[in-house]
């Protein structure tokens, strides 16, 4: 599956599933924006992608600001001349209190981490990818979303307006080229462990690359389940 000639921008590109989409978009032929909180973080994975120079750019972007999203699209397309596919993939989780001994300041650092690093993003890249008549924007749900659990209701309302943003979204770009999608885990089995019904970040990764690939133009506002 090719991506030859896009321009994806992947924002948490240095954490646990980040690195691995990095990896599977750049090897589909993609030029990458790496977008992250750390600049030495973003540096060591710029290296072991090995990339030539031209085909990336890393960019530390504080993600809850909007001028930061805003900043790093502009310097994407100075650098590249189009956006094409943006894998969302800030994570941050914060729990373990039933709600009613949640402190507000939980609350607000969820929503920040997860509705506001989507929108910004969203209003920054988006309307580029309906200029061009094309464009990907996918990312990770929790399985809680539709059956939240205990202990977790500030990560799963986050998420679950994440959620929301984005099949509103999809709604509204019918017939513009540009798809949004989700794809619903009940974890990432980040190191590989085998856990049952958790999906590994090469299973993830073959997923985001199939959804953004020309082969997946029809699929548009789907919640995918990846839990076996
Ligand atoms: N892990 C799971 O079990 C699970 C389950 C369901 C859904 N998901 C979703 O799957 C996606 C990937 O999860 P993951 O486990 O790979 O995440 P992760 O390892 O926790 O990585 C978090 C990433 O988000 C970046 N980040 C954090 N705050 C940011 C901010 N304010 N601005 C910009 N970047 C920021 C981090 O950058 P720096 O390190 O540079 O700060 C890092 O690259 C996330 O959207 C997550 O919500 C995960």
């Amino acid at each position: 599956m090719s991506l030859d000639g896009r321009v994806a921008i992947i924002s948490g590109a240095t954490g646990g599933l980040g690195r691995v989409v990095a990896r599977r978009l750049a090897d589909a032929g993609a030029s990458l924006v790496l977008l992250g909180t750390d600049a030495a973080r973003l540096d060591a994975l710029a290296s072991s992608l090995a990339l030539s120079p031209d085909r990336h750019l890393s960019s530390v972007a504080d993600l809850r600001l909007p001028d930061a999203a805003a900043a790093a699209a502009d310097a994407a397309v100075e650098r590249f001349g189009r956006l094409d596919v943006l894998a969302h993939l800030v994570g941050g989780y914060a729990g373990g209190s039933p709600l009613v001994s949640t402190d507000a300041e939980v609350v607000r650092d969820m929503l920040e981490q997860h509705v506001w690093t989507t929108f910004h993003l969203v209003r920054a890249v988006v309307p580029r990818m309906i200029a061009g008549g094309w464009g990907r924007v996918v990312a990770v749900s929790p399985t809680t979303v539709g059956s939240p659990g205990t202990n977790g209701a500030a990560y799963t309302a986050a998420k679950a307006a994440q959620d929301a943003l984005l099949v509103s979204l999809a709604r509204e770009l019918k017939e513009t080229g540009v798809t949004a999608n989700l794809l619903v885990v009940r974890a990432i089995d980040a190191d590989d462990a085998g856990k049952a019904g958790w999906a590994t970040p090469d299973e993830l990764s073959a997923a985001i690359l199939y959804l953004c690939s020309d082969a997946a133009s029809l699929i548009n506002g789907a919640r995918i389940p990846l839990t076996g």
